[in-house]
């Protein structure tokens, strides 16, 4: 969310604000993180 890479190393585009979105507190980011680990799985999860 700040280098705008994901795990696997790919470099994210310009159309995932990431530049902005990176600037959330660490306190931020740790609860959008808690809000999506607390959303059930799509049946179309790949992961
Ligand atoms: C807190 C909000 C957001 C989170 C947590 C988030 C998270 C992510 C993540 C993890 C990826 C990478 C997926 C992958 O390929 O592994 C991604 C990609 C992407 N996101 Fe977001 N995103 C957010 C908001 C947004 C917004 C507001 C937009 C557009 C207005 C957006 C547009 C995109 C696009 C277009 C990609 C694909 C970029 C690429 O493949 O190069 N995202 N996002």
């Amino acid at each position: 969310m700040r280098q705008g890479v994901t795990p696997t190393g790919r470099q994210l585009t310009k159309f995932m604000p990431w530049k902005g979105l990176g600037k959330m507190t660490d306190d931020e980011l740790k609860a959008v993180w808690m809000y999506l680990k607390s959303q059930p799985k799509l049946e179309t999860a790949t992961k």
